[in-house]
């Protein structure tokens, strides 16, 4: 059942984000899209005439901390849904109750960090490092016990339970997925966000347009492998960029100075290359690099083939001939999908070979084709360019949207399911 067939009025919705975002040093937000993606469900909420507990995780606390407090998007989180938010200082016990059950139609209750108890996760804390196997069996029996009241208070806060947490869709945790089941079928749904996120994820691998490019980026073949693999039975173009670039050329022989490699993936990367010759895809690599003496902003830079890297000198990015490779394949497609950049974004004279990546894209999206950018920095990459709205979805999800391209079930989507 989807938000919209839901009327809330009069109800409380359980509703599960994703506000897991980040902070600076002084507690201002610095990238608020997760929260903004959240909006236009719980708007729908209110609107109905509904209230709203809302929950969800900032970080990976290992217990209450100050830092990792949701207190720090309060304010925030008020001025965007343009409703004074009230607070609950702990997920559980008697002020989130009292808080939760008076609450009025129209009101909103943010619950402190749901990780702060480990009932959340479902995982032992705090286990000393000589614990024995005993030890750590009885720990995980115990706080999967406890687990169950936790989840099963949380769901007594409200009559219906929304999630629209896709960046936590991945984790099976207390109010992600076990929740669902503490509320009968007419009474848990999807949000909007989850819904989105569902159906682009559907796009790239179900409802294919071809030709379907995908560009993997990233430092390390070995994080994409499992992604990689099930992306060669989908796509016609596999475009290989980022840091994993130099593993690949090493594997087939190229010298590549000092750039980042992983020396015992050399033989995955050459499988990889074999498989998608196998499967028809044309797998296509880097032929030139933007090489650097040091991993700096600053350090001395020249362009040189790919597989002809000096001693001493790294690839930082992609070089102008790779450039229009990438960006000539791109603009015949007619599905995308954009995980990880073609180079150290984060270094302002390495950006070049990513915003090249990102326009074609966006060129492709104005005539005809559907665009997924997702997972990390390629996200960062397309709101550092201004790119984001030229492209047809850019998803919340980092190991949620990877999660679900490698095929997986999600038990934050099959909990609602079941
Ligand atoms: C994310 O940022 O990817 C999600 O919020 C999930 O966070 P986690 O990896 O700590 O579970």
């Amino acid at each position: 059942m989807t938000i919209d067939q839901f009327n809330f009025a009069g109800k409380k919705a359980f509703v599960r984000v994703d506000f897991n975002v980040p902070l600076d040093e002084n507690f201002n937000i610095t990238d608020d899209n997760r929260m903004r993606a959240a909006l236009p469900t719980l708007k729908k909420i209110l609107a109905d005439g509904g209230s709203i507990i809302i929950g969800s995780h900032l970080g990976r606390p290992k217990g209450p901390a100050d830092k990792f407090s949701l207190k720090h998007i309060l304010k925030h989180l008020s001025e965007l849904l343009g409703v004074e938010v009230q607070f609950a200082n702990d997920c559980m016990g008697e002020e989130a109750a009292v808080k939760a059950a008076a609450l009025q139609p129209g009101e909103v209750l943010l619950l402190e960090n749901l990780r702060f108890y480990a009932e959340e996760e479902g995982k032992p804390r705090g286990l000393a490092e000589d614990a024995t196997d005993e030890e750590k069996a009885a720990a995980k029996k115990a706080v999967k016990e406890s687990q169950k009241e936790f989840t099963k208070k949380l769901a007594s806060y409200a009559d219906c339970y929304v999630n629209d947490a896709f960046g936590t869709a991945h984790r099976a945790h207390a109010s992600t997925a076990l929740i669902a089941k503490y509320f009968d079928k007419d009474n848990k749904m999807f949000g909007y966000l989850m819904e989105k996120e569902v159906k682009a994820v559907d796009k790239v691998l179900n409802d294919i347009k071809r030709p379907f490019t995908a560009i993997m980026g990233g430092s390390k073949v070995s994080s994409k492998i499992e992604i990689i693999e099930n992306l060669l039975s989908k796509v016609d173009n596999l475009i290989i960029a980022g840091g994993m670039t130099y593993t690949f050329t090493k594997a087939m022989g190229g010298k590549i100075g000092i750039s980042i490699c992983e020396d015992d993936k050399l033989d995955l990367a050459l499988d990889l290359m074999k498989k998608a010759k196998e499967k028809g895809v044309n797998m296509v690599l880097a032929v030139d690099a933007k090489i650097a003496d040091a991993f700096s902003n600053d350090a001395n830079t020249k362009f040189c083939p790919v597989d002809e890297i000096p001693d001493g000198w790294e690839g930082l990015d992609i070089g102008p001939k790779t450039e229009e490779i990438f960006a000539d394949v791109i603009k015949n497609s007619k599905t995308i999908l954009w995980n990880g950049p073609t180079g150290v974004f984060e270094f302002e004279n390495f950006t070049h070979g990513s915003r090249a990546v990102g326009e074609a894209i966006v060129e492709a999206t104005k005539n005809g084709a559907f665009s997924l950018v997702g997972g990390g920095d390629s996200v960062a990459c397309v709101n550092k360019f201004g790119l984001a709205s030229g492209v047809s979805y850019v998803s919340t999800g980092g190991g949620a949207l990877l999660e679900a391209i490698e095929g997986k079930v999600l038990p934050g989507i099959a909990a609602i399911n079941e």
